[in-house]
């Protein structure tokens, strides 16, 4: 090798190390691949962006035009935990959220009360579960119905893509019809009208709308699926996850998590 040979191999080396030097050259420098040096990648610089389906109090809703709930104190604890700002998009369709994440460029994360299930697994990674939840039957109060033995015949409402508008279509075979609407109080509005005699959805959202909105629906029977949310993130993010993960484990261990559990739902996980 000649000495301009060697000045123009050292040159190119020089400039293909310079791109990769913030990620590659702190710690071990034996890689520059994000997945060993423990990188991600976010959508904007700093923030850490939520897509979410603002109709699911007490985890995400939207109050006065503010974002609030036990997942989004959440977010902004493990986005804090991260050095980052944690951002919420304006309220997306929930079945719209994990297409996002998979499709990338909108969100890091969709936290919606996302039940962790195999088929969304297939899709999305998910953070370690931060909640348990059941579904539960809603009817309207008075209602002569107190089992899903009675629901043969009637048509039943439920939010599209979630776990409960599944847990109808595979358990209420003889159900007339199992209607999806896309966001929660239509679903209730639906069951108002008498459009549908009953509606399934997660037990503290069923308790929480009732509660605050709702008062002449009741639910009738809480039905044991035993899930658990889950943050979803990008396969292609896997240490976003991990980071993620880090934050709750920290979350956990610091008592924030058992504060925001006492916060929203008056428990300790
Ligand atoms: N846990 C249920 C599911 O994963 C319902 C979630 C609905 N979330 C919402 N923000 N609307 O399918």
């Amino acid at each position: 090798m000649n000495k301009k040979t060697l000045l123009a191999t050292a040159l190119a080396a020089a400039a293909l190390c310079a791109l990769p030097l913030l990620a590659s050259c702190s710690g071990s420098s034996e890689s520059a691949q994000p997945a060993e040096d423990g990188s991600y990648t976010l959508v904007e610089e700093g923030k850490l962006t939520v897509a979410a389906s603002l109709d699911f109090p007490p985890f995400e809703n939207l109050e006065n035009g503010d974002v609030v709930g036990f997942e989004v104190d959440l977010m902004k604890a493990i986005a804090e935990k991260m050095g980052l700002e944690c951002s919420y998009l304006p309220t997306m369709k929930f079945d719209t959220i994990i297409p996002a994440i998979v499709a990338g460029g909108t969100a890091d994360v969709g936290v919606s009360g996302f039940t962790i299930t195999p088929e969304r697994e297939e899709e999305v990674d998910f953070s370690t579960p931060i909640c348990d939840t059941n579904q539960c039957i809603v009817v309207p109060a008075g209602s002569d119905i107190t089992d899903e033995s009675q629901l043969a015949g009637k048509r039943i409402g439920a939010e599209t893509g979630t776990t409960g508008l599944s847990w109808a279509k595979e358990n209420l075979a003889d159900a007339q019809e199992v209607v999806a609407f896309d966001e929660y109080p239509a679903v209730f509005a639906a069951l108002q009208s008498g459009q549908v005699a009953a509606v399934v959805l997660d037990k503290p959202v069923a308790d929480y709308y009732i509660n605050i909105a709702y008062p002449d629906c009741q639910v009738v029977k809480e039905i044991p699926t035993g899930e658990q949310y889950g943050i979803a993130v990008s396969k292609k993010n896997p240490n976003l996850t991990a980071a993620i993960d880090q934050a709750i484990a920290e979350l956990e261990s610091d008592g924030t998590i058992a504060e925001l559990d006492r916060k929203w739902f008056g428990t300790q996980a």
